[in-house]
């Protein structure tokens, strides 16, 4: 059953792209057909025979750029700490177009910028009070068209957050919302009564704590907000509210936006009968939300195909922020994004062969093209989660070379190819992010991934020259750029050899992955196999030196292995029968 759903999901958004392929063939034969009348039978000849000769060629590359994403390298970026231009200790959007040529020889092909329009910033911009602008902490329209602009030079797209679910309290649209019960936009949020005098409708929580629900006591109703009181929940339901969401993408497709990163997208649509969410009661005795009425309801998926038409009008991506409980959830946002994230990975919090190997298994199963991250703003960096204090810089690049060499698009957090270490405040007084504040310290809050990028070792980590936002990390001493692009055994320059092999190497761009040894507890190997060659990927997951040995004639393959990569020195050609891999080590060679 299971199989069949997932089957409808593919055929679905082929037919799309058949429908656009049929319109573009259709297109060309026409045009083709008239300029032929209007030749002699020669010419007429010679026409045709170009149209047979280009035809192929242009529909290959319509279908290579529909596909640019999955060979593409996505670079999440937090604007506020990436680089300051004007000194004022928030990073900008001049400080991201100064850094592209660093971004372009990283290997980056396209840059994610977390929400950079105009905000009260409760939520660091992710409550938006205008959707058509830049805030002013980070620049201008004009410095936004600029960095489209230099990026395209280089190559780079550029992708934006779209933040659905909510607006800020301030937005203009929640403030004609609230002024009264009978107001134009009223609609537009999402307004009940309590279930009795001083209780909420339901009992719906929010993502950082306390009720979903807001009273506002101007007009004695309560508002849903699924994260921040300042963050009212639009209603979807309201036809005028996902027209003017269309509006906004087109706004930004038209400036030259590649796509968007859709933040919160599995929570737009709640219950309409605002039934109450379950409650499950663990071990411990303690109780918990299950978010039945309030996350992942189908009809969330309707929006989203009428976003994809709107994409498509462009050639868009769509990312999305798409938290979900089983493969077959995932699979269901394939209908309509490319590029559904899939969260596994910051979900493995050491490093272990079989866990990996599962996670893998479990993404290949699935049958759409795998999003891989480790870390974002909302999740400790993985160069802490998986750190163990004495080989941090071995694990970081191992798992670098684990997420960058499998089947799929990886979207690296700025500053993990250079081993950046969270930042937690040490002080309840210095937490920036709300939720540290209020759960503190049980739960510190986000600053502690979002610091300032670490450039040099200078002040600030040469990220400004005034104090910043967020204060830099000791580590900046040594896990700066700088430092590490002169450094030969670097995270940076692991990552960028590793990059440039990816963007090269056929097999790394299109092969499909063998598991080998799956029952090894400690190596995690693998194959991408594609055209009868194959790269081999082995990752010693462990903390002592491992040997192993592999016999790949069962998928026709010989004993030896050219290599191509690894963390240690390494002869040229290994012998498959004997790898040694250095604690964490990894080691990536060609077979044929
Ligand atoms: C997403 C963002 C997070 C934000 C939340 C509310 O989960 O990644 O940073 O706080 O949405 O917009």
């Amino acid at each position: 059953m299971k199989t069949e759903i997932d089957h409808s999901v593919v055929r679905c958004a082929d037919s799309t792209f058949r429908l656009r392929f049929t319109h573009g063939l259709r297109r060309g034969l026409g045009s083709a057909a008239r300029c032929a009348r209007s030749l002699g039978s020669m010419k007429r000849l010679y026409a045709l025979l170009l149209l047979v000769v280009l035809l192929p060629c242009t529909l290959f590359a319509q279908e290579k750029d529909r596909n640019w994403y999955k060979h593409a390298v996505f670079y999440e970026i937090y604007p506020r700490s990436f680089a300051d231009s004007n000194n004022d200790g928030l990073g900008d959007l001049n400080g991201i177009t100064a850094h592209l040529d660093y971004l372009k020889r990283l290997g980056v092909d396209a840059i994610w910028i977390t929400p950079c329009f105009p905000s009260p910033q409760v939520d660091f911009g992710y409550d938006v009070s205008d959707y058509e602008s830049i805030d002013p902490a980070y620049g201008t329209l004009a410095d936004f068209d600029r960095l489209v602009a230099e990026a395209r030079k280089r190559n780079i797209r550029v992708v934006l957050d779209f933040v659905l679910n909510h607006t800020s309290d301030r937005h203009a649209w929640f403030q004609e919302s609230r002024s009264s019960r009978t107001s134009a936009k009223r609609d537009w949020y999402i307004w009940r009564d309590g279930a009795a005098p001083g209780q909420p409708p339901n009992n719906w929580g929010s993502v950082f704590g306390g009720s979903a629900w807001q009273l506002d006591s101007s007009t004695g109703q309560y508002y849903l907000h699924q994260f921040y009181p300042e963050q009212p929940d639009l209603n979807w339901r309201y036809p005028e509210v996902e027209d003017a969401m269309m509006e906004v993408a087109r706004f930004w497709f038209k400036r030259g936006v590649a796509g968007f990163r859709l933040d919160a997208v599995d929570r737009i649509y709640e219950d309409p009968d605002l039934r109450d969410n379950p409650v499950k009661v663990d071990p411990d005795g303690s109780e918990t939300l299950v978010e039945t009425y309030t996350t992942n309801l189908p009809e969330l998926h309707n929006v989203l195909r009428h976003l994809r038409t709107v994409a498509d009008e462009y050639g868009a991506v769509l990312v999305g922020e798409t938290w979900t409980s089983s493969v077959e959830e995932l699979q269901r946002y394939y209908n309509s994004l490319q590029m559904p994230m899939n969260f596994v990975f910051t979900m493995v919090n050491r490093p272990s062969a079989p866990e990996f190997r599962k996670q893998i298994h479990d993404a290949e199963r699935g049958l759409g093209w795998p999003v891989y991250l480790f870390s974002n703003h909302d999740i400790t960096r993985h160069y802490d989660r998986y750190g163990d204090r004495a080989y941090n810089d071995q694990i970081a690049k191992a798992l670098a070379a684990l997420y960058l060499t499998l089947r799929g698009t990886p979207i690296l957090y700025y500053g993990e190819e250079i081993g950046m270490t969270n930042n937690d405040p040490a002080r309840v007084q210095d937490v920036k992010d709300p939720i540290g504040r209020r759960f503190w310290p049980h739960n510190k809050g986000r600053d502690g991934e979002r610091t300032p990028m670490q450039w040099t070792a200078g002040a600030n980590g040469g990220f400004s020259q005034t104090a910043p936002w967020l204060p830099v990390p000791d580590s900046a001493r040594t896990h700066n750029v700088a430092a590490e692009e002169k450094d030969e055994r670097s995270i940076l320059r692991f990552y960028r050899r590793l990059l440039e092999l990816r963007h090269t190497n056929e097999q790394l761009r299109e092969g499909n992955y063998v598991a080998l040894n799956e029952n090894d507890a400690n190596v995690l190997a693998y194959l991408r196999t594609y055209k009868g060659k194959a790269v081999l990927v082995a990752i010693n997951m462990s903390a002592v030196p491992r040997k192993i040995a592999l016999d790949l004639r069962q998928h026709s393959f010989g004993a030896k292995a050219k290599t191509l990569l690894a963390t240690e020195a390494q002869p040229d050609s290994v012998r498959l029968s004997e790898i040694s891999l250095a604690p964490f080590g990894v080691y990536i060679g060609e077979v044929k």
